[in-house]
C-alpha cells in the first residue's frame, strides 16, 4: 500500500463493515436487528480484518462502533452457541475480542448503545472507551447460567476495580453511561448525534502522530498491565529506545527544530 492511498480492504460479510478514511478505519457491528450479536461469521471476519489492519499501513487507529441506536453490541449470538458439538469446539472457537486484542493499531470504542457480555469485553478490549448518554453496560452471562471468556474478569476488574467489577459479574444488572464514566469504564460521555464523529476525531489525532510510537505505546500499555513496576518500567525504556531509533523520531526532533509539522513516514 502506498502511503496515503485509500486502503481496499472487503469485508467478506454484510455483518461486518470497515471504511477507511484518513488513515482510519471504522469497524461497524453492522446487524442491528439482533442488537448486533456476534456470530461466528462476524468472529472470522473480524480476525481477518485485523491481520489485513496490521499490515497495511493505510491505517493508523480504529473506531469500533455498532450499527443503529439501540445497541454497541449484546455480545455472542446466543442461539448460534448450540452449534458446537462439544465444549472443546466451543473453547476454541474464533473469538472476537482476541480479534480485537490483537489489532497493533490504536482501537477507540465508540459505544452507542447496548454492550453487554461479549459486547462489554469487545469494548474494554480497545484502548479507549467512549460511550452515547443512552448506553448501557452489562455483564449478563450470570443471568443465563455461564460467566464471560473474552477477558471480562480481568479487565473489568482493572477497568473498574474489584467491587464494582464483582458487582457486575455477579448481578449481571446494567449500568447506565453516567455511572460508567463514574467508574471510568468510559472516558467521555456525548449526546448520541456526536458519538461517532468524537471517536473518529480522537482517532485521526492518534492517527496523525508517530505511528511506531502509537503502537509502541499501546503495547507497553498492555504490558505495563501484567508487570511488576520496575519491569514494567525497564521494558517501556526498551520500547522507548525502538521509537527513538526510527527516522520518524529524528523526522519529530528535526520538525521542531525548523518549527514546523512532522511528517511520519512510519519508519
Ligand atoms: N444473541 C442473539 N440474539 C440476540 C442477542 C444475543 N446476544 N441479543 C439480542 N438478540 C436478538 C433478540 O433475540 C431479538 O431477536 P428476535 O427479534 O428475532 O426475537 C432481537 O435481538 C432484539 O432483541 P429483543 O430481546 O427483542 O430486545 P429487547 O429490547 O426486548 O431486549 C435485551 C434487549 C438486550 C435486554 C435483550 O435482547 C437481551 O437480554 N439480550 C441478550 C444479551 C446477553 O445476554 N448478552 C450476553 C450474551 S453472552
Amino acid at each position: 500500500m502506498s502511503e496515503g492511498s485509500p486502503a481496499p480492504y472487503l469485508s467478506t460479510i454484510g455483518e461486518v463493515q470497515v471504511a477507511v478514511r484518513d488513515r482510519v478505519a471504522t469497524v461497524t457491528l453492522n446487524r442491528p436487528e439482533k442488537l448486533n450479536a456476534v456470530t461466528g461469521a462476524m468472529s472470522a471476519e473480524l480476525a481477518r480484518f485485523a491481520q489485513w489492519c496490521n499490515a497495511d499501513d493505510g491505517v493508523r487507529a480504529i473506531v469500533l462502533t455498532g450499527s443503529g441506536s439501540r445497541a454497541f453490541c449484546a455480545g455472542s449470538d446466543i442461539r448460534e452457541l448450540d452449534r458446537y458439538t462439544t465444549p472443546w469446539d466451543f473453547r476454541n472457537r474464533v473469538d472476537y475480542c482476541d480479534a480485537i486484542r490483537d489489532l497493533r493499531k490504536p482501537v477507540v470504542a465508540a459505544i452507542n448503545g447496548y454492550a453487554l457480555g461479549g459486547g462489554l469485553e469487545a469494548a474494554l478490549t480497545c484502548d479507549i472507551r467512549i460511550a452515547s448518554a443512552s448506553a448501557s453496560f452489562a455483564a449478563p452471562e450470570i443471568t443465563l447460567g455461564w460467566i464471560g471468556g473474552g477477558g471480562m474478569s480481568a479487565l473489568l476488574a482493572r477497568s473498574i476495580g474489584a467491587s464494582n467489577a464483582a458487582m457486575m459479574v455477579m448481578t449481571g444488572d446494567r449500568i447506565d453511561a453516567g455511572t460508567a464514566k463514574a467508574w471510568t469504564l468510559v472516558s467521555e460521555v456525548v449526546e448520541p448525534d456526536r458519538l461517532l464523529a468524537r471517536a473518529q476525531q480522537i482517532a485521526a489525532t492518534i492517527a496523525s502522530r508517530a505511528p511506531i510510537a502509537a503502537e509502541t505505546a499501546k503495547r507497553n500499555l498492555q504490558a505495563a498491565a501484567n508487570m511488576p513496576l520496575d519491569e514494567a518500567i525497564a521494558y517501556e525504556r526498551d520500547l522507548q529506545t525502538v521509537a527513538f531509533a526510527t527516522e520518524d523520531a529524528r523526522e519529530g526532533r528535526q520538525a521542531f527544530a525548523e518549527k514546523r509539522q512532522p511528517r511520519f513516514t512510519r519508519r
